[in-house]
């Protein structure tokens, strides 16, 4: 059985999705079909031979799997993303970037917000950061992590033997909470889709979930961080990624730099949670005059 779509329907449909994702729906579900028998053989040559009845039972199940394939289709077309198309990780984030567009999606586009703050840094990453939202800073310059706890990101990079443009960095939600509050669970769950096709896009090796907000959103537990720290997860990111032969990804857990600056007993034990990805990654701290 051929699994294409008409053109036209596929057009009508994207446009459809399209339509919905503007208006914030994401996720579409399948009803099951009336005709759930899989064996569907009968092949012409026996139509004659059966009786009005069987023949008929025939053909609605012959049309049960052309509606099952169709279905199948459709629910391809509804779930895929236009990034899962291109292999180029660069090609992919930009037409992320601009499916997000100037996003008006959860509240956080109508509460202050300068602009919105995609991510940043190396498209073939080997190990991505993530952290809450952006801060004032932030929401000035459109890139994560450039205050105060971004310099104090910048210097555990470099600890770790590598640069703030080797690796790639984001957030949860990519538009400042208003006064820096915590975002909002619907802000999470609405903007999270993004964060997850970036993942998908960049296919690191690790990542490191940067404070109680991003570790608690991304492996969805509600644990203190204390439980969260000291290991790995395997992480894949939620949604469609389109590369069934990439395996996903570790997660770490660390502390947020923002609470390394108000706590600085607590940056030995994040130089752990550090230590542990540098083994996995293979990465040495610099020596003394590098
Ligand atoms: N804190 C975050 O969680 N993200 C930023 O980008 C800056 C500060």
């Amino acid at each position: 059985m051929p699994s294409v779509l008409d053109p036209d329907l596929r057009r009508a449909l994207a446009e459809r999705v399209r339509y919905c994702r503007e208006m914030g729906i994401y996720d579409f579900y399948r009803r099951e079909s009336r005709f759930s028998d899989p064996t569907v053989g009968a092949e012409v040559g026996e139509l004659a031979s059966t009786s009005q009845e069987q023949r008929e039972e025939m053909a609605a199940r012959k049309s049960a799997q052309v509606a099952k394939t169709a279905d199948k289709n459709i629910l391809q077309v509804l779930t895929s993303h236009p990034e899962q198309s291109v292999a180029d990780p660069v090609a992919a984030l930009k037409l992320i970037r601009e499916d997000l567009g100037d996003c008006t999606r959860c509240k956080l586009h109508k509460q202050g917000r300068k602009q919105i703050v995609f991510g940043v840094g190396n498209p073939r990453a080997e190990l991505m950061f993530v952290g809450e939202g952006p801060g004032a800073d932030e929401d000035t310059q459109g890139e994560p992590f450039v205050g105060r706890a971004g310099q104090l990101l910048n210097n555990m990079i470099k600890a770790m033997g590598i640069r703030r443009e080797d690796v790639y960095i984001a957030n949860i939600v990519k538009c400042r909470p208003p006064g820096n509050r915590t975002p909002e669970r619907d802000e999470c769950e609405t903007c999270s889709p993004f964060l997850m096709r970036q993942i998908a896009a960049v296919k690191p090796k690790v990542i490191v979930a940067l404070g109680a907000v991003a570790a608690k959103n991304l492996l969805a537990i509600n644990a203190p961080m204390s439980e969260l720290r000291g290991r790995f997860y395997d992480f894949i990111p939620s949604g469609p990624n389109g590369d069934s032969s990439w395996p996903g990804t570790k997660l770490a857990v660390t502390y947020h730099p923002a609470f390394l600056l108000r706590d600085p007993r607590q940056k030995g034990e994040a130089w752990k949670d550090l230590q542990m990805v540098m083994n996995y990654l293979g990465l040495r701290p610099p020596k003394k005059d590098e």
